[in-house]
């Protein structure tokens, strides 16, 4: 049943690992990219999309995030008696944007151990999954969680946010198996794999950090067992749930920054401040300061690679089938609009599970894949 998507889930219970010695007494989602800690853009996210209700998923070291959603008398009446305003509103401001509740992850068992968590928080709705690792930023577009809210109220099936990512960084993400086209951008998907190595991908269409939920993911995830890294993996739950009602993945817009990782943290520095209207002159002096010639363009983003499916052979496939040409054409167009539904459906039977990955990898069209 289709239903208004009000409550977001945000975990933020991981250690940080990545991140030490800077995340061994703070944690990683209050790392700042510039001076908004990592954790206020995801919030400030699904708040702009609409969400009404928000549930994090912490564990004991994690007070300094509640802290900073939460009223802060003294930091308030200290601006007030100097009549700092400006800062005071801004204060204010992060302290109304929405109710933050927490609960604890008293375990760490995993992503998908973290959403179980909140099951009493979602009750028998549909939820958003915003992960804090990756922001996503959409100039003038929808916001990255905005766009799968969309999808799944008009659709009510669950969907995943993907964009395809290069062979080399596959095997850190969820990977999705797509089997027909819905539109440009929306795919149905008939199975999902937590880290795959290359060879085993079925795409290198990668699930980044945002998902809408239907709360059926509950009844999966409470006898999931562990999975990847032996943890109970989100993916994992996803997969077994898309057995049993449509799952879709979406190809959200927007430039999305692993701020988990060093590059992406500093990428996410440089090309945020360049975007902000107090910092662009600064980080401009300090760029051409280091020799870099200033130019009024922002910095350039890498390339963002083509999505691709990989070729799947049918085990049962004879060798006339494998002659038919039809076949490599099919699977570029999987992951283009409407007639790729049925294309797709030729290659596999509608059915990837019968299927070997031969090596073959396909290049899908930039139309409708590269943004
Ligand atoms: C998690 C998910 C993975 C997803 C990724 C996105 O992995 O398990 O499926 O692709 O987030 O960033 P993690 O990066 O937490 O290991």
């Amino acid at each position: 049943m289709k239903k208004k998507v009000r409550k977001a889930v945000i975990p933020a219970a991981g250690f940080g690992t990545r991140f030490l010695p800077a995340t061994k007494a703070i944690p990683k989602e209050m790392l700042p990219i510039v001076d908004i800690p990592t954790i206020q853009y995801i919030i400030e996210e699904a708040v702009a999309s609409g969400i009404e209700e928000i549930c994090l998923i912490t564990n004991s070291y994690k007070q300094s995030i509640e802290n900073h959603f939460d009223r802060s008398f003294e930091l308030e009446e200290k601006l007030k008696a100097s009549n700092d305003l400006e800062h005071l509103q801004m204060i204010e401001d992060i302290t109304d944007m929405v109710n933050v509740v927490s609960v604890r992850q008293k375990t760490p068992k995993g992503l998908g151990h973290a959403i179980l968590c909140a099951r009493s928080f979602v009750g028998d709705e549909p939820f958003a999954v915003l992960l804090g690792d990756d922001i996503v930023v959409n100039r003038g577009g929808k916001r990255a969680i905005r766009q799968l809210m969309d999808v799944y109220e008009e659709t009510g099936a669950s969907v995943v946010g993907v964009q395809p990512v290069a062979d080399e960084n596959i095997s850190k993400y969820g990977i999705i198996a797509p089997s027909k086209a819905i539109n440009d951008r929306v795919m149905e998907v008939s199975h999902f794999v937590e880290k795959p190595a290359f060879e085993n991908a079925p795409s290198n269409m990668a699930i980044l950090g945002r998902y809408v939920l239907s709360p059926d993911i509950f009844n999966k995830l409470e006898d999931q067992q562990a999975g990847k890294g032996n943890e109970i993996q989100l993916t994992d739950a996803i997969d077994r749930l898309a057995k049993e009602e449509a799952v879709y993945a979406c190809q959200f817009d927007g430039n999305r920054y692993d701020v988990g990782d060093r590059k992406g943290f500093l990428q996410a520095q440089v090309e945020f401040a360049l975007n902000r209207d107090d910092t662009k002159e600064a980080m401009e002096d300090i760029i051409e300061a280091l020799g870099y010639v200033k130019s009024d363009k922002p910095a350039p983003v890498e390339e963002k690679p083509a999505c691709k499916i990989f070729k799947t052979t049918p085990v049962n496939e004879t060798a006339a089938d494998q002659n038919k040409t039809s076949q490599p054409e099919a699977a570029m167009k999987a992951v283009e609009p409407i007639e790729a539904a049925q294309a797709i459906a030729g290659i596999s039977n509608g059915s990837f599970e019968e299927t070997a990955i031969a090596s073959t990898v396909l290049e899908a069209e930039e139309e409708g894949c590269q943004k």
